[in-house]
């Protein structure tokens, strides 16, 4: 039976979801309160768990230690890194790759962006929930979702060159600041995860602009599509 982590960094990520959510059981772990419940007709836990790759990581250990979750979903906003995507427009992770990790100095076997003990520099998220993503996101926004890589690093990306950086380094659609801390982390604990994201700015010069205006709607079109990503889970159980 499938028991679903949900992880947003804000409250404004989660609190559409906690509002549909029934039975909550709220339980306090290193500063996040964990919310056991059903959501769509199934069993999630829902956690805020902070702004950054650290504060991520260390929510996926707790969901899969203490909460026996079996899969994770993370929901939240991004920058866009491509053209065709504009605020409001959806996307669902193939993997996730770091931009602010590098080693390379070291050891030019290792990419930039690779951490060190591991075989791949993007960690892949897997294909049945990409699959059910995809089409939840299409359901909430018809022709407005891509499947691709996701960016992440402890900066919030508003200058056009850091942002022409980004893309050049890692080909991603969209960068934020926890989707590979909960890839890597699912991925050691053997836990299938998806990132959805959706759109608030376009992380170059317009951002901090864009960014408070647009957060809100962007956080919540995520949410919807995650509770419609349970409704699935739960009608193909
Ligand atoms: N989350 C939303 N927009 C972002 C940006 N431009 N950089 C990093 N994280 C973000």
């Amino acid at each position: 039976m499938i028991k679903l982590g949900i992880i947003g960094a804000m409250e404004v990520e989660v609190e559409t979801l906690l509002g549909q959510m029934e039975h909550q059981t709220p339980t306090q772990k290193a500063g996040s309160v964990f919310y056991e419940g059903i959501l769509s007709g199934l069993p999630v836990v829902v956690v805020r768990c902070g702004v950054g790759k650290v504060n991520a990581a260390l929510c996926v250990q707790i969901l899969c230690d203490c909460f026996g979750v079996t899969h994770i979903v993370n929901t939240g906003v991004a920058g866009s890194l491509c053209a065709e995507l504009d605020i409001g427009d959806l996307v669902v992770s193939r993997d996730a790759m770091y931009h602010d990790f590098d080693c390379h100095v070291i050891n030019d076997a290792y990419q930039v962006g690779q951490v060190p003990g591991f075989d791949t520099v993007a960690f892949p998220a897997d294909d049945d929930l990409v699959k059910d993503a995809f089409a939840a996101a299409e359901s909430v926004n018809p022709g407005h979702t891509r499947i691709g890589r996701i960016a992440s690093g402890d900066q919030f990306i508003c200058q056009k060159d850091k942002k022409q950086w980004i893309v050049s380094l890692t080909q991603a659609l969209c960068t934020e600041m926890e989707g590979a801390g909960i890839a890597q982390t699912a991925y050691r604990n053997k836990v299938p995860f998806v990132i959805i994201r959706a759109i608030s700015d376009k992380a170059d010069d317009s951002a901090e602009m864009d960014y408070p205006t647009f957060e809100k709607i962007a956080a919540h079109r995520c949410a919807q599509v995650t509770a419609s990503l349970a409704r699935q889970l739960k009608q193909a159980e």
